[in-house]
């Protein structure tokens, strides 16, 4: 089972000083060093995180796969045919979101989510959907063209029952049977991710949110022992 690791929240860091550090593209290369699989980055309309020159960095230094969430937001699609990532995710986005709430509806537009989706692959990019996890979106999923589905997890992280798991795993086993690959992510962290790694349908996990705040948790240390090396040293 593959792990991407999604970036954007170096990027919120980044912008709510409006400067340089972190960069989301240092963290990915350090996560890749450590085993990441992959590499993922929602480049939102608002850019409220991630960049257009971040994007366009990663597509060049990412050696593993970089998978790029977007909506079908015009500007932004014609964008990434230009910049080829590996995979595009296709989620829905709301502006006054603070994260992705749900999986993308492919019954409201599935017009415009078919045409976006052949002209990526047409590009040679690989198509994936975020979707609740129903039987019924992934074999929409699957009619419209996706190459893979990326099941939202957030729900069963949420309220952890029995019945929310068997969702998942349901919807991925049909996943499976239509020749889809089966990816899944959104709340999932250490204490919860071991469950659903049991799953053996899904092929990759996209994890954020519970990785870079650890990652601020575990180097506090270090951090303040640097600065406060610096400060004793003087000039
Ligand atoms: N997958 C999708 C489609 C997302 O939008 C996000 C959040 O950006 C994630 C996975 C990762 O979720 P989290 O940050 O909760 O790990």
């Amino acid at each position: 089972m593959r792990l991407g690791v999604n970036i954007d929240h170096v990027g919120t860091i980044r912008e709510a000083r409006g400067m340089r550090y972190p960069d989301p593209i240092e963290a990915a290369l350090l996560a890749e060093s450590a085993g990441a699989d992959g590499i993922t980055a929602h480049l939102r309309i608002d850019r409220r995180h991630i960049k257009e020159r971040d994007i366009r960095i990663l597509r060049e230094v990412v050696k593993t796969h970089l998978n790029v969430e977007a909506s079908l937001d015009k500007e932004i699609q014609s964008m990434l045919l230009d910049i080829k990532p590996d995979w595009v995710c296709l989620v829905p986005e709301r502006e006054e979101e603070i994260t992705t709430e749900g999986g993308l509806n492919l019954k409201t537009v599935p017009g415009e989510i078919e045409k976006a989706t052949k002209k990526l692959k047409n590009s040679g990019i690989m198509v994936t959907f975020f979707i609740e996890p129903k039987v019924e979106m992934v074999e929409m999923a699957s009619d419209l063209g996706a190459c893979a589905v990326e099941l939202n997890t957030g729900k069963w992280s949420e309220y952890p029952s029995d019945a929310n798991y068997k969702k998942i795993e349901g919807a991925a086993q049909v996943g499976i049977t239509r020749g889809l690959e089966v990816h899944a992510g959104h709340g999932l962290n250490l204490r919860n991710v071991g469950r659903i790694a049991m799953i053996e349908e899904i092929d990759e996990l996209n994890i954020g949110h519970a990785i870079i705040s650890r990652a601020i948790i575990v180097g506090m240390e270090r951090a303040v022992a640097e600065m406060k090396e610096r400060i004793l040293l003087g000039e």
